[in-house]
């Protein structure tokens, strides 16, 4: 971490350059972390021009994971077992995880894992040595990427075992326009995994469309 640096703060790769990944890139630009965008086709058109846009580095994903201070998971969550296991250990290195474990259970869709378990927790145990922060999965990309209109800060809950990590996270959250709330270890992932549902229920099944998020308001 480069701290007491006036031109970088955090170095973030982002694994995942899809709707999540585009989103928080955009949110980050001009923030003055030194984002990396991890593709697995790095000299894509598309890829290259969400660089352009958001004045990021491209990489692989490896590579991008092993120069970055904190590395955040915007993947599909039937790809994240597999595209961890290629990113090494990230030994101490935060790692947020905003992917959602959805899948159709009982021909419905919804989240395949819950109760006593949660994609969070199987984020961690698949890396062990990194500090996993369970966050950025509550509301629509577009909302992480632009939320500066709403009336009120946006609330966006956490989970994760190392305190420190959660700070930073936290830090970073605000620079996204997001109110953090700390929801406790990684084990609140069980909560804030079915939350997420929550808003993909309001803003499609319901109609509310995509363009709000939870405030916490007292
Ligand atoms: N979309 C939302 O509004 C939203 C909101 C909150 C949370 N989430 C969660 O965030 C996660 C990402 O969602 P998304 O909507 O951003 O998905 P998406 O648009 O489908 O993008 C997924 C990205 O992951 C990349 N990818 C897939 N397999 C990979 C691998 N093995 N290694 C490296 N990269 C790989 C894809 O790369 P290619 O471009 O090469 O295919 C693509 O860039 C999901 O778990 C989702 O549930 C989504």
């Amino acid at each position: 971490m480069q701290r007491g640096c006036k031109e970088m703060l955090m170095r973030i790769a982002i694994i995942g350059t899809g709707s999540v990944g585009a989103a928080l890139a955009r949110g980050l630009k001009g923030k003055r972390h030194g984002v990396t965008l991890g593709a697995r086709d790095p000299a894509s058109a598309r890829v290259r021009a969400l660089a352009d846009e958001t004045a990021s580095a491209v990489a692989s994903p490896s590579d991008a994971a092993a120069a970055a201070d904190l590395v955040i998971l915007a993947l599909p969550w039937n790809a994240v077992e597999a595209a961890v296991a290629e990113l090494g250990e990230l030994s101490g290195k935060i790692v947020i995880d905003c992917t959602n474990p959805l899948g159709m259970v009982d021909g419905a869709f919804g989240l395949t894992l819950g109760h006593t378990a949660s994609g969070g927790e199987a984020v961690q145990r698949w890396l062990p040595k990194a500090r996993v922060v369970k966050t950025l999965n509550q509301v629509g990309a577009e909302i992480m990427a632009q939320n500066a209109g709403l009336p009120h800060r946006p609330a966006m809950l956490m989970a994760g075992n190392d305190a420190a990590a959660k700070t930073l996270v936290a830090g970073l959250l605000r620079d996204l326009g997001f109110d953090p709330l700390d929801a406790g270890d990684i084990t609140k992932s069980r909560l804030l995994e079915p939350f997420a549902l929550v808003w993909i229920n309001q803003a499609i099944a319901r109609g509310k469309g995509r363009d709000w998020a939870f405030a916490a308001i007292s």
